[in-house]
């Protein structure tokens, strides 16, 4: 008895899907970790909003790793969870010792770049295999990020008045 069966999917025709979902949960395990990093070590005047910032980003990256999880088991696949392994396919780089807002917030918006390019590849995917709900929760990822780079460079600009 497979989950599959029920949710009329074909194995074959998805398993390209998990195979990008596999790859995505190794981003956003890394991505998650940078912003532990991030939290901790943030330091200067934007302290207390980025704090707290940083902390609301890795709980929302969280959630977003149990739900990849879990829709590679609905699929029919086993989600990785050794971090080793995570390693050998992720594609943004681990980094530590980021303690600046311009540093912390450049590494977000370049990683958003790539999950944005690399979601919206996976949408084309999912929806060849008429996986739409693979290719929902992923358009729900690219609305959320494409707002929240919005915001990040907003957060970044300086205004007329500031002097550094
Ligand atoms: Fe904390």
């Amino acid at each position: 008895m497979k989950t599959l069966d029920y949710l009329n999917l074909n194995e074959v025709k998805v398993a390209n899907v998990v195979a990008s979902l596999q790859n995505l949960l190794a981003d956003f395990q890394v991505y998650y970790t940078n912003l532990r990093g991030f939290h901790w070590e943030i330091k200067g005047r934007g302290f207390f909003v980025l704090h707290e910032k940083f902390e609301s980003m890795y709980d929302d990256a969280a959630a977003k790793i149990d739900e990849i999880a879990e829709r590679i088991l609905m699929l029919g696949g086993t989600p990785e969870n050794k971090f080793s392994n995570y390693l050998k396919v992720a594609r943004i780089p681990e980094v530590s010792g980021v303690s600046t807002s311009r540093d912390s917030v450049d590494n977000i918006l370049n990683t958003y770049k790539h999950f944005m390019a690399e979601e919206r590849k996976l949408i084309d995917l999912a929806n060849e295999a008429n996986d739409v709900v693979t290719a929902d929760l992923l358009t729900g990822y690219l609305k959320e990020q494409e707002k929240m780079v919005w915001m990040l460079i907003a957060f970044s600009t300086k205004n007329c008045c500031e002097t550094k």
